[in-house]
C-alpha cells in the first residue's frame, strides 16, 4: 500500500503539464518556475482581462478571430507598441504603471494566439522591435496638433 502511494507520488511529480490553480496550490518553489514559464496569461488575467473579456469600450475580445484580424495583419511589434503606449480607451501599459514591456508583450501575444494568431512569446529581437515602434509612436503623436 505505501508502495503504491509512492509510485503514484512519483508520477505526479514527474508530469510536465502545467499545474493550474483549480488542481493544486503549488508550494513557492513550483510557483516560482510556474512564474517563469508564464505564457502571458497570467498577466493577463490580472490586468487586462477586466477590458479585453467582454470588449469593454472597444477593446479587441479574446479570442474573437474577427476583432483580433486587423491586428494580426498589422503585426506584433506595431501592435504591441500601440497598445503599450495607449491608444483611445486604452491606457498605457493597460493601466499598470509598474508592468514591464516583457509581461505586457507576452500577455498581448497570449490574446493574440486565442483569436487565432501564431505570435510568439517575445524574444529579445521582438522586444526591441517593439521599442522602435513605441519611440515612433510616441513621436507621431507629438506631431499631431
Ligand atoms: C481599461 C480597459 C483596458 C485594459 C485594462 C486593457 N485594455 Fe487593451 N484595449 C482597451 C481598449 C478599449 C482597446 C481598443 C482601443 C481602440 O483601438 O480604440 C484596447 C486595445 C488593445 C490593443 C490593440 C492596440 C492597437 O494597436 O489597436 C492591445 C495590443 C491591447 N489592448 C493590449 C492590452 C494588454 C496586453 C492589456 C493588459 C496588460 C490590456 N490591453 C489592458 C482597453 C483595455
Amino acid at each position: 500500500m505505501t508502495g503504491l502511494i509512492s509510485i503514484s507520488l512519483t508520477a505526479c511529480g514527474q508530469q510536465t503539464s502545467a499545474p493550474t490553480a483549480s488542481q493544486e496550490t503549488p508550494d513557492a518553489a513550483q510557483r516560482q518556475i510556474a512564474m517563469e514559464s508564464d505564457d502571458g496569461e497570467r498577466t493577463y488575467k490580472q490586468v487586462c482581462m477586466a477590458c479585453h473579456a467582454s470588449g469593454v469600450a472597444g477593446a479587441p475580445k479574446t479570442g474573437d478571430a474577427e476583432g483580433w484580424a486587423k491586428l494580426l495583419e498589422e503585426g506584433q511589434a506595431t501592435v504591441t507598441a500601440h497598445g503599450w503606449v495607449g491608444v483611445r480607451g486604452m491606457p498605457a501599459k493597460g493601466g499598470r504603471a509598474d508592468l514591464a514591456l516583457r509581461d505586457f508583450a507576452r500577455a498581448t501575444a497570449w490574446m493574440a494566439r486565442s483569436a487565432g494568431g501564431d505570435w510568439p512569446n517575445p524574444d529579445d529581437a521582438m522586444l526591441a522591435a517593439i521599442r522602435d515602434e513605441e519611440v515612433k509612436r510616441i513621436a507621431e503623436l507629438q506631431a499631431r496638433p
